[in-house]
């Protein structure tokens, strides 16, 4: 039988990072998916361990851990990494592991990783049957030869990147008003030549009816903006704002009450 939750946790797609580190059973190494930025300013990266990783007890120990993403020709190391326990194993030992040590931190760090991250511990949280430790990152090394794995119950390669389809985004604000109200109009066109294109944009019945309308010229990123006025003689209903170039048309709901 399918497991929901383990359906819902696989489809989230990650990075994986090596997180190493030099407790009082010496320098490790773990593989950790749960490792994420979450502040620019100061720069914060959290990773989310298991209480039983040997990994866990030494940034307790030390209150400082290296984080290394996982590139896609460590694939078997990262394997390793995260099989094996320094409880038992002394996995560094292994000629899978290049390593090098921080400038910053008592840690090794493992060599050939599109970007390397030594951490000061500033925070340990325990959520649920994990421990996130979130530390400041000290030191910055970045390899752009090389390109991090995406993992999702498996390795992956980046593949190309998703142009988006043609057509215009478009939203209302308020949703719900009064006849006589203004009503801001926002939007995007996603068309390859999108800077300095005119949109129209009207205020429609269910039937298709104009009430009224306006032009706005997209700037160069593609986004436009209008202001209209509901008419008051408007009858309350449902209706539509649709934005149109070329043959693209998007639509917001609009309600009159
Ligand atoms: C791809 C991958 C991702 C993993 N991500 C995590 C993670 O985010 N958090 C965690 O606690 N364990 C994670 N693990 C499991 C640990 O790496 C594993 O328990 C490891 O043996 C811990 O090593 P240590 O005891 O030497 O610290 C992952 C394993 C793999 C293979």
């Amino acid at each position: 039988m399918i497991d929901p939750r383990r359906e819902a946790a696989g489809a989230f797609t990650t990075t994986v990072a090596f997180v190493t580190t030099s407790g009082k059973r010496g320098p490790n190494v773990m593989a950790a998916e749960w490792t994420f930025t979450v502040s620019r300013n100061p720069f914060l990266i959290s990773v989310h361990l298991s209480p039983k990783d040997a990994t866990h007890d030494a940034i307790v120990e030390k209150g400082e851990f290296g984080v290394s993403l996982v590139g896609e020709d460590q694939v078997a190391a990262m394997g390793f990494a995260g099989h094996f326990t320094h409880h038992e194993t002394d996995k560094l030992s292994s000629e899978l592991f290049e390593t090098y040590p921080a400038k910053k931190i008592d840690a090794p760090m493992i060599k050939g990783c599109p970007v390397n991250l030594e951490c000061k511990l500033v925070q340990k949280v325990l959520m649920g049957d994990h421990t996130a430790f979130v530390g400041e990152v000290v030191e910055i090394a970045i390899d752009p030869a090389k390109r991090p794995i995406a993992y999702r119950h498996g390795a992956y390669q980046l593949g190309p990147r998703i142009e988006r389809a043609h057509g215009i985004g478009v939203a209302v604000t308020p949703r719900v008003c009064k006849p006589g109200s203004d009503i801001a109009i926002d939007g995007e066109l996603t068309c390859l030549e999108r800077a300095g294109r005119d949109v129209i944009v009207s205020l429609e019945s269910g039937a298709g009816v104009k009430l009224v309308a306006g032009s706005s010229r997209t700037d160069e990123h593609g986004f436009f903006e209008l202001k209209l006025k509901v008419p008051v003689e408007v009858s309350k209903g449902e209706y539509r704002i649709a934005a149109r170039h070329e043959t693209s048309e998007g639509c917001a709901r609009l309600t009159v009450n």
